[in-house]
C-alpha cells in the first residue's frame, strides 16, 4: 500500500468552507473505496455532525490528551470506507489542558502514529484559528489545503498564513507541503468574486486549484441535514464540483510536485 497522505484543511478565517471541503472530499474519496479517516479537530464539531454523528462516547479530545488509544475513539460512519475521529465542545478545553504538557504540539502526530497505516487518506478539519489545535494538525500532516472565499478581505491574512506554514515547515515538519488554495463560495455572476479569483490566480499561480466551488444553497441545506452535499443532492452544482475536485486529486494531481 502507498504511504498514507494526511491532509489538513485550514484557514484561520472563519466560515470559508473548511468543514464542507473536508467532509465532502473525505466522503468522495471513501465512496470510491479509498480507506479514509476524517478527523474533526474543531470544538464546534461541524465535521462530526456533517457526517451525521451525534453524542459520541469518546472524541478526539481523549486521543489528543493521550487518555485513550486512538483506535478506541474512532467511529464508523454511513460509508464503509470512511471512519471518523469526532469532536464536540469538550475539545475547547484541550487547548488549555495541553499548555503545560511536554511536546504539546506533537500530541496528534504521536497519537496517530500506529494507526496511520490503516488509511490511505486522512483529512483533518481545523478550527478557525492558529492555536495549539491547528499547530498539532500542521505537525501531523503532509499537505495543507486552504479554502479561500472570493471576497474583499480574503487575501488579508493569506500571505501571513503561508509564511506561518513555511515557519512550521522549517521548525517542526519538513514534510509539510501546500496541496493548494481552493476558491470557495464562488458566484460567477458577482464581479467582486471574479476579480478576487483573478487576483488570487495571478498572484499565487499554480498553487491555486483549477476548479472553484460555487456558492450553492444546497450545500448550506446539506450541512443542516447532517449529510455531505454529494449524498444530499449529488446532481447539484456544488456536489458536482466537489466530485470533480476529488477526481482531479485522485487521478491528475501530482502530489510530488508540491512545495
Ligand atoms: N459553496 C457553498 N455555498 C453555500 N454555502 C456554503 C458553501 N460552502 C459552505 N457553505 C456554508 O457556509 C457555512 C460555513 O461553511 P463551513 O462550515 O464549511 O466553513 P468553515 O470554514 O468550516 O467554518 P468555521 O471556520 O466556523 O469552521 C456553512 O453553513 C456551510 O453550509
Ligand atoms: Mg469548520
Amino acid at each position: 500500500m502507498k504511504k498514507t497522505k494526511v491532509i489538513c484543511v485550514m484557514n484561520q478565517k472563519g466560515g470559508v468552507g473548511k468543514t464542507t471541503t473536508a467532509v465532502n472530499l473525505a466522503t468522495a474519496f471513501a465512496a470510491v473505496e479509498h480507506k479514509v479517516l476524517l478527523i474533526d479537530l474543531d470544538p464546534q464539531g461541524n465535521a462530526t455532525t456533517g457526517v451525521g454523528k451525534l453524542n459520541l462516547k469518546y472524541t478526539i479530545y481523549e486521543a489528543l490528551l493521550h487518555l485513550k488509544p486512538f483506535e478506541e475513539i474512532i467511529s464508523k460512519t454511513f460509508l464503509p470506507f470512511l471512519d471518523l475521529a469526532g469532536s464536540n465542545n469538550e475539545l475547547a478545553g484541550a487547548e488549555i489542558e495541553l499548555v503545560p504538557v511536554l511536546d504539546r504540539e506533537k500530541h496528534l502526530s504521536i497519537a496517530l502514529k500506529h494507526l496511520k497505516s490503516n488509511y490511505q487518506y486522512i483529512f483533518v478539519d481545523c478550527p478557525p484559528s492558529l492555536g495549539l489545535l491547528t499547530l498539532n494538525a500542521l505537525i501531523a500532516c503532509d499537505f495543507v489545503l486552504i479554502p479561500l472565499q472570493c471576497e474583499f478581505y480574503a487575501l488579508d491574512g493569506l500571505s501571513r498564513l503561508l509564511s506561518n506554514i513555511q515557519t512550521i515547515k522549517k521548525t517542526f515538519n519538513s514534510n509539510l507541503k501546500i496541496l493548494g488554495i481552493l476558491l470557495t463560495m464562488y458566484d460567477k455572476r458577482c464581479l467582486l468574486n471574479q476579480q478576487v479569483a483573478k487576483n488570487v490566480r495571478d498572484y499565487f499561480k499554480n498553487i491555486v486549484l483549477p476548479m472553484e466551488i460555487p456558492r450553492s444553497i444546497k450545500i448550506a441545506e446539506a450541512s443542516s441535514h447532517g449529510k455531505p452535499i454529494i449524498f444530499y443532492d449529488c446532481k447539484s452544482a456544488g456536489a458536482l464540483r466537489y466530485l470533480e475536485l476529488a477526481n482531479y486529486l485522485l487521478t491528475t494531481f501530482n502530489w510530488n510536485s508540491q512545495v
